[in-house]
């Protein structure tokens, strides 16, 4: 991940940070009144963050500077300094701190971390706090972006991965590196973002509309375990990412999010009022006692559509019977009871198909009186189950409203949510 520049490169790079620039190409202050925390790890991408401090005090952005005890192996606080116009923050203990975390923990709108090294990173994802920095991360409620910066080795490593999805189910937003040459002169994942990447995301964040704050929104997610004896139970291959991230988008957006969750291995999602069940039954008990609350339901959970007739309730022994036949029953159909409860909800369901896409999910939204259906192909394997990233055609009463490409499934919840948005108009 490291660029390796040369003493002339590097000199005249630091020299066009303190050269007059023309006028930002971006006229209005598009940031104006924010208050960034920028901290700044111990890597050679540590140069990167000086353009990228100058882009954001250009918008109108107000930014303090943190750095690492191993950032000021690369940088000095003194560049930074100057181009904040604040002094750089690096000692939690500094007798001149007075309890700065908890200062730029209350004030800070975005904590900007870029780069950020895979020991920062595996840090906040375990909740340590023996810095300036990653203390003043657990005292915020500000988001979190992180831009990581190491080798494309590093990155892929399962440690460092799974602290990055530890961070990501809990709302932080960690970019991923970009593919072209690295430093060490192969190709492959691992270059630092571009500053335009980062940008976008920093806008995105600080521009997220509220536009939910006047919502209340009951998502499902997730499969259900329907039990055959207390051993054994059927499920399906849902993971829950889906339902999650349209959980933790709503509740960017300001919506109060009651989130119905069967088993799965994700993190509910901070600030969010979260329920777990296991059976279809039990789902639809917690559906509709939040029901009537609700403005808008999206049911994400793929609910087990059979039940077994009967529930074993011991062990089934293998040796006393060697073919096992189990009877099942349908299990209820949730949003199908849903329509006749409307009192103003929203509806929106899932179709979750292998054939016959479109006219199966037109079937379901006109049997379920639904008011908009988001139907995925679930055969293609990066979309529906366990993926990260999904696709599928958005259907109302009056057809196909919106054909969503693949993408990210939390770029598709805000897409869903954009589409809800739209149809209800600025209720
Ligand atoms: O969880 P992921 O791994 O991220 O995968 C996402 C997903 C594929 C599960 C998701 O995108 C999706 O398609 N969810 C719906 C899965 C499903 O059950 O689809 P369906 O066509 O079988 O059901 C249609 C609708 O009826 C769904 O909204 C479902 O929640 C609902 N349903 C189904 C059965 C039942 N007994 N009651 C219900 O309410």
């Amino acid at each position: 991940m490291a660029d390796i520049v040369s003493d002339r490169q590097h000199n005249a790079y630091f020299a066009s940070f303190f050269t007059p620039r023309p006028t930002p190409r971006v006229t209005q202050k598009q940031l104006f009144g924010k208050h960034i925390v920028l901290g700044v790890g111990g890597s050679i991408a540590a140069y990167k963050a000086i353009p990228l401090l100058r882009r954001l005090t250009d918008l109108g952005a107000d930014v303090e500077v943190v750095m690492t005890a191993s950032a000021r192996h690369f940088i000095t606080p003194l560049t930074f300094q100057t181009l904040s116009g604040h002094p750089v923050h690096t000692d939690l203990f500094a007798s001149n701190s007075n309890m700065a975390h908890l200062r730029l923990a209350e004030t800070a709108d975005l904590i900007l971390v870029s780069p950020a090294t895979a020991n920062l990173i595996g840090r906040f994802a375990h909740g340590l706090a023996d810095d300036l920095l990653s203390t003043l991360i657990l005292a915020s409620h500000a988001p979190l972006l992180i831009v990581p910066a190491m080798d494309g080795d590093m990155w892929q490593h399962p440690r460092v991965q799974q602290n990055v999805q530890t961070l990501r189910e809990t709302s932080v937003e960690v970019l991923d590196p970009e593919f072209g040459t690295l430093a060490s002169g192969h190709v492959g994942w691992g270059r630092f973002p571009s500053e335009e990447t980062i940008m976008s995301s920093i806008i995105s964040l600080l521009t997220m509309p509220s536009d939910y704050h006047s919502e209340v929104v009951l998502i499902t997610a997730g499969p259900t375990h329907e039990a055959i004896d207390p051993v054994r139970y059927i499920a399906n291959r849902s993971s829950g990412k889906m339902g999650h991230a349209l959980a933790q988008a709503a509740q960017k957006r300001g919506a109060k999010v009651t989130f119905i969750t069967g088993p799965t291995s994700l993190t509910p999602p901070p600030s969010v009022h979260t329920i777990s069940i296991s059976t279809a039954k039990e789902m639809q008990n917690e559906v509709h006692k939040h029901f009537e609350r609700a403005t808008v339901v999206i049911m994400a959970a793929a609910v087990a559509d059979y039940q077994l007739t009967h529930t074993a309730a011991t062990k089934l022994k293998k040796h006393e019977q060697k073919h096992l036949s189990l009877t099942l029953s349908l299990t209820p159909d949730i949003l199908g009871t849903l329509a006749s409860k409307k009192t103003g909800q929203f509806i929106v369901g899932f179709a979750a198909e292998t054939e016959s896409l479109i006219e199966e999910a037109t079937r379901k939204l006109q049997e379920k009186g639904l008011d908009m259906i988001i139907a995925n192909d679930v055969t293609q394997p990066d979309t529906g189950f366990g993926s990260d990233t999904n696709a599928a055609i958005v259907l109302d009463m009056h057809g196909i409203a919106e054909n969503i490409p693949l993408m990210p499934k939390h770029e598709m919840a805000t897409k869903i949510l954009d589409l809800i948005r739209h149809r209800l108009g600025n209720r």
